[in-house]
């Protein structure tokens, strides 16, 4: 019936990486490695996450008509995402500033170009993707209105997965809908906004579950994830591995978890194998080329 197992409103950038000893502070500056240039973005990466998996993706963006353009479009459609969303032209595309330390932790600015002019508009003329696709999920690097506009273009029946990634706060009419709203520590704090009084996982889950959302999210790094429905809390072990660079294992994360819903999973099942996923991602250098097929993640 679905012509797509999930549908990506996103972002799409360049990532500049470079490795550092140490980040510099405020006025100092320190040397790192080479320049490595990455096709990345939170929308970008969740797309090929999930094509990589199997599921069959689509991904609604807007790109520059630029060489990165290019370098993400290339990555897109190598790893089987459909580009027909994909959007190009108006204004560069989209780069990430990436520092990764020695324990694999990234730093991230991003300077949004193209991504900031993904409007409702483009929403509304994609209706027949949002139609064709039994999950749509979206991150925060695209201007809020747009994401609203997402929330008001879902059909009846599908499912709405939201990683509100980098964090705002979030409006009624978005929170209500997501089915589960994905986030790390910082992004429910910025969520819960002064209503974050506990330092307890559980407790942000609960107060973030009173805001509205269907189900919860919260990933814990090292610690695993919990997951918060009506039904109650549930832990996710966490999957040991050596981590060399964390950059986009949270969209990977994402990603498999919004594919696992869409193929029946529970959503306690579908965070576990997400988890794998992530798990995967970590053990590998730069983003989407860090994301594993299924058979990689059964292996592991
Ligand atoms: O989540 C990782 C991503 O964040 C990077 O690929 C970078 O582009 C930023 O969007």
């Amino acid at each position: 019936m679905y012509d797509y197992d999930l549908l990506v409103v996103g972002s799409a950038n360049a990532d500049l990486v470079i490795a550092v000893e140490r980040r510099p502070g405020p006025g100092e500056t320190v040397l790192g490695s080479g320049l490595a240039v990455h096709p990345g973005g939170k929308g970008a990466n969740q797309a090929v996450a999930a094509a990589r998996l199997g599921g069959r993706t689509a991904l609604l963006a807007r790109l520059g008509h630029d060489p990165y353009g290019r370098l993400l479009l290339d990555s897109l459609r190598t790893s089987g995402v459909d580009t027909v969303g994909v959007l190009v032209g108006g204004a560069p595309t989209g780069v990430a500033l990436i520092t990764v330390d020695p324990s694999g932790d990234n730093s991230i600015v991003v300077a949004p170009g193209a991504n900031a002019l993904l409007t409702p508009d483009d929403v509304r003329a994609a209706a027949s993707l949002f139609h064709a696709s039994r999950v749509v999920s979206a991150q925060l690097e695209i201007p809020l209105e747009t994401v609203v506009e997402v929330v008001r273009s879902l059909p009846p029946d599908t499912r709405f997965v939201l990683n509100p990634s980098p964090p705002r706060p979030l409006p009624p009419e978005v929170l209500a809908v997501c089915d589960p709203l994905i986030v790390n520590e910082h992004e429910a704090k910025v969520v819960l906004g002064d209503s974050c009084v506990s330092a307890e996982p559980s407790d942000w889950a609960r107060l973030l579950l009173a805001k509205g959302p269907r189900s919860v999210v919260v990933t814990l790094g090292a610690e695993g994830a919990l997951v918060a429905s009506g039904g109650g809390t549930v832990r996710v072990p966490p999957v040991e591995v050596r981590a060399v660079d964390t950059t986009g294992a949270g969209d990977a994360f994402t990603a498999a978890l919004a594919w696992q819903l869409g193929t029946g999973a529970s959503l306690g099942e579908a965070a576990a194998y997400a988890a794998r996923v992530g798990a995967a991602a970590v053990t590998r250098q730069g983003a989407q080329e860090s994301f594993p097929t299924e058979a990689e993640v059964a292996a592991l």
